[in-house]
């Protein structure tokens, strides 16, 4: 699998976070096109929730695990927001003449205390080997410990492109890459090369904003893959051409993560 690239669209590429269940068809159409130009590349894609995923799973505590009946109904809604927004993604890449395929997460993949414990590569490869794109996603998943829990699509992307050697990583966001705070002039700068030492020196919450900690999280998964020897990238999805030019192998503006 040393050709592989995973690409993660975040929910903020794939959905609008300002306005519930927007779906970013030109964005999706755009994208489609880029990966035309790339195909035939072994790939696969992962996105995550956005505007469909996040308020409803919020709302009921669905990443805490089960602790009342009443969450029953916000782990399934939860679940078909994202089948649906799985198929929009699915239906709008097929435009573009991709051959993609939805692969349910929560059928998937099964996690003990939020980790991944369980992940069923059948349909993956089989689909990979007859040369369709697996579209899986951030999803509400089955837990041992919690019975219910929240895996992210940056978790699940981290943990494929390890487990599969993939080449290439990719996290297409709604920004250019990971933002460093100078200290002198306290102004943003685009930080290039992350490295261990880098993402330890780094206040997020001051240089992104990020008080849900986003950034850090998927920064921790993207070093987990550069540990395995995976080439990862974090870019902006939103602008035109970055997502072909880093499978292409072209310089592109964005945070290349590295061990050391
Ligand atoms: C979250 O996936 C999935 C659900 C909330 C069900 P992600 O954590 O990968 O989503 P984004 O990219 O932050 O929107």
């Amino acid at each position: 699998m040393g050709r592989l690239i995973v690409l993660k669209l975040g929910g903020s590429v794939v959905t609008s976070k300002q306005q519930r269940f927007s779906f970013n068809r030109d964005v999706l159409l755009r994208i489609g096109k880029e990966l035309r130009t790339c195909w035939p590349t072994p790939l696969l894609i992962v996105h995550g929730g956005g505007s469909f995923g996040h308020p409803v799973a919020e709302a009921y505590g669905i990443k805490k695990g089960y602790q009342r009946p009443e969450q029953l109904r916000g782990f399934l809604e939860t679940v078909s927001a994202m089948r649906r927004l799985n198929d929009l993604v699915v239906s709008t890449l097929g435009e573009s003449g991709l051959p993609v395929i939805g692969i349910p997460t929560y059928c998937t993949v099964t996690t003990n205390d939020g980790e991944i414990e369980t992940c069923n590569f059948e349909p993956i490869f089989s689909a990979m080997d007859i040369g369709l794109i697996p579209v899986m996603h951030g999803d509400a998943v089955f837990d041992r410990k919690l019975k219910f829990t929240i895996l992210s699509g940056d978790a699940l992307a981290s943990y494929i492109a390890r487990k599969l050697k993939a080449k290439q990583l990719i996290f297409a966001v709604d920004v250019d890459g990971v933002y460093g705070l100078d200290r002198n002039t306290s102004q943003r700068f685009l930080i290039e090369e992350l490295t261990e030492k880098v993402h330890m020196s780094i206040k997020y919450e001051q240089a992104e904003g990020d008080v849900t900690g986003g950034m850090f999280y998927k920064v921790e998964e993207a070093l987990s893959a550069a540990r395995h020897g995976v080439e990862v990238y974090i870019i902006n999805g939103l602008v035109p051409g970055r997502i072909e030019a880093v499978i292409k192998g072209q310089k592109v503006i964005g945070t290349r993560v590295r061990v050391g």
